[in-house]
């Protein structure tokens, strides 16, 4: 079984779907992950993730152990992440990978932008995250916080409004429910409601 989960930064989609891949014993694949460390990588390599050529070198080069690195978490990964992913050909490197973790037995919970439009548009379940803007950044913020970096409630905020514009905004693969998704607006839920809600739309459905 494949379930995809997207949806817009902060919605609670990573969380949720790493307790969904537990649940019903899947593999998880943060994808997103995948484009942060294309992202960190450009960074590191003193090129701007806007340059295409870098980010292509940076995609291609990828290591199993890119993926298992603390600055992946930061904010300004985040950023570069959705920078480099609007180029189609990094997408068109990440999307094997991806495909190939979906395609390994048992199945796989995959979370991101465009797994059930694009990676995989085949999945039996596809759930689609949000929740208010605001309330995505109180949650954001409060994370950071707790980390040590105490950025603004406005900074945080602005940073998500750019991050759903540019990942909605770009031609290819844009952060968009497919047709077929069930919306999970997890405004007014915590985890184990957003949890309880998902499993009991899963087993209706599986
Ligand atoms: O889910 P995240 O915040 O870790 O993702 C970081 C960025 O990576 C996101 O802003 C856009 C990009 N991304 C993408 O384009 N497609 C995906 N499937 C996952 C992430």
């Amino acid at each position: 079984m494949i379930i995809a989960v997207d949806g817009p930064a902060a919605s609670g989609k990573g969380t949720l779907a790493r307790r969904l891949a537990a649940h019903y014993g899947l593999n998880y694949l943060d994808t997103g992950s995948l484009y942060r460390a294309v992202g960190v990588a450009v960074e590191r390599s003193g090129a701007s993730p806007s340059n295409t050529d870098a980010a292509l070198a940076a995609a291609r080069g990828l290591e199993i152990e890119d993926f298992d690195d603390d600055q992946l978490r930061a904010d300004g990964a985040g950023e570069a992440a959705s920078i480099i992913a609007a180029d189609p050909q990094v997408r068109e490197i990440m999307l094997d990978f991806q495909r190939r973790i979906a395609s390994s037995p048992p199945g796989a919970v995959l979370d991101g932008r465009d797994i059930g439009t694009v990676v995989c548009p085949d999945a039996e379940v596809k759930l689609f995250v949000t929740a208010d803007i605001e309330v995505r950044a109180r949650r954001r913020h409060a994370e950071l916080c707790a980390a040590g970096v105490k950025p603004s409630l406005e900074t945080v905020l602005d940073d998500l409004r750019r991050r759903d514009e540019r990942d909605a905004g770009r031609a290819v693969a844009p952060l968009k429910p497919a047709a077929d998704a069930y919306l999970l607006d997890t405004t007014k839920l915590d985890i184990e409601a957003a949890f309880q809600a998902a499993v009991e739309y899963i087993d209706g459905k599986i």
